[in-house]
């Protein structure tokens, strides 16, 4: 898979540790900064992620901020973007089998590196449940292109 990543400064580390665990599992890394821990905004790597997804340039995403909170919310603004916080291996399980989630948030400051490549393995290869879950997600698309409606005008 193409899996795009990013970060901000509190993110980093992590980020730069996924990325060598993404490429062990023969994955394409498309790394969208941060470059350095000068402090940075996570809005705008957390979008330029989401954005990539969800044109289909990249196949999923992994954000990695402090907590993983403000990276969370900024990427469920893009279209068809379900990103999940994920701090423990039960989360990760359900975020790919219920959500079809296609995008990873980690906390730099939460998720020590061990946890977090354990996190990665079981989340890029559980795969979506469908059936039930389906008809939920729909539910969010109708409504997101609602919404995109009214934006778009
Ligand atoms: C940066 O200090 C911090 O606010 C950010 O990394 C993130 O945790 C926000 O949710």
């Amino acid at each position: 898979m193409r899996i795009a990543i990013g970060s901000d400064h509190a993110g980093y580390d992590l980020k730069e540790f996924l990325k060598v665990e993404i490429s062990k599992r023969g994955h394409q890394v498309l790394d969208f900064g941060v470059n350095d821990k000068s402090p940075s905004d996570y809005p705008d790597y957390g979008l330029k992620v989401a954005r990539i997804v969800s044109r289909g340039d990249a196949d999923r995403g992994v954000l990695v901020c402090g907590t993983g909170i403000g990276m969370c919310v900024v990427a469920n603004k893009v279209k068809r973007i379900r990103a999940a916080l994920v701090y423990d291996l039960y989360g990760a399980i359900q975020s790919r089998r219920h959500l079809d989630a296609n995008v990873l948030v980690l906390g730099g400051r939460m998720t020590a590196k061990e946890l977090a490549a354990e996190i990665l393995d079981v989340w890029l290869n559980t795969p979506f449940e469908g059936g039930r879950h389906a008809g939920r997600l729909k539910k969010i698309e109708e409504w997101e292109d609602e919404c995109f409606r009214e934006t778009e005008g």
